[in-house]
């Protein structure tokens, strides 16, 4: 039994107030004993501490959005993973479809950055998704088969134990326009045969895979009953308490 992951990507929103409002109505939700579904929310990095501090007590988890393939030096501006760790966090989203697209991240620095975020003691989000032109062109899977295998190279199947893969159309990010549940299935069955493949099938049996894009309350429950959606990375509708609330719902929901 996968147990379902609903994890919050604020992308560059909020302010240090919305931040710690937000995450204290989230928290509430989630008392350190609830063991049905993990909750995760990934604020912008400078909010990491007061969001840590408003979910402590709670079992509510903190993640970073983005960090360095570095250790600690001379890189101005990065953030690295034992950062991250020495504060709480206890994930980092990494791929992202805007890293890739907006700041070059390619499936190599993806690895990199993997590698140090599992060295550092993170569990890493792993984020994979075609271009609607790929799509259209009837690459879908092998887009995310090449994304799987450089964004993973290396890696071995005890290192899987702290990935999580993202499965984010990069259309349906941010545009309304969510994957249909058959679709999303369609992706998610083909990473899981592709973890078997490269992994085993104990990898491909435990692995989370969570889907992203334009998630919200009226279909989050389709897309979470989905047998091989393990759970959500949402966005926009993340921001909201009232939309993110009945989104953990829905995922709760899956496995009452
Ligand atoms: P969205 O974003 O829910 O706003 O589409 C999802 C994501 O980019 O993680």
């Amino acid at each position: 039994m996968r147990r379902p992951i609903l994890a919050g990507n604020w992308k560059m929103n909020t302010c240090r107030e919305s931040a710690g409002s937000l995450a204290a109505a989230i928290a509430e939700q989630v008392p350190a004993s609830r063991d049905d579904v993990e909750v995760i929310v990934c604020p912008p990095a400078v909010y990491l501490d007061s969001v840590l501090s408003a979910a402590s007590g709670s079992g509510l988890q903190v993640g970073g959005q983005n960090a360095s393939d570095q250790d600690p030096g001379a890189f101005t501006g990065e953030t690295a993973c034992t950062m991250l760790t020495d504060l709480g966090c206890s994930h980092v989203i990494l791929g992202h479809s805007e890293r890739r697209q907006f700041y070059g991240e390619c499936d190599g620095v993806v690895n990199s950055k993997t590698k140090k975020a599992l060295a550092s003691g993170l569990k890493a989000i792993v984020c994979v998704g075609e271009l609607l032109e790929q799509r259209e062109a009837g690459e879908t899977q092998a887009v995310l088969e090449s994304q799987m295998t450089g964004s993973l190279a290396d890696l071995s199947a005890d290192d899987m134990t702290s990935v999580v893969i993202a499965y984010e159309p990069v259309w349906a990010i941010g545009t309304g326009k969510v994957a249909t549940n058959e679709q999303a299935e369609e992706a998610h069955v083909c990473l899981r045969t592709w973890l078997e493949g490269r992994f085993n099938s104990d990898v491909a049996a435990a692995t989370r895979i969570l889907y992203g894009g334009s998630v919200k309350p009226d279909n989050a429950a389709g897309l979470l009953s989905q047998a091989n959606v393990d759970g959500a990375l949402v966005g926009g509708a993340s921001l909201k308490p009232e939309l993110f609330i009945p989104i953990i719902d829905a995922g709760a929901a899956t496995v009452a």
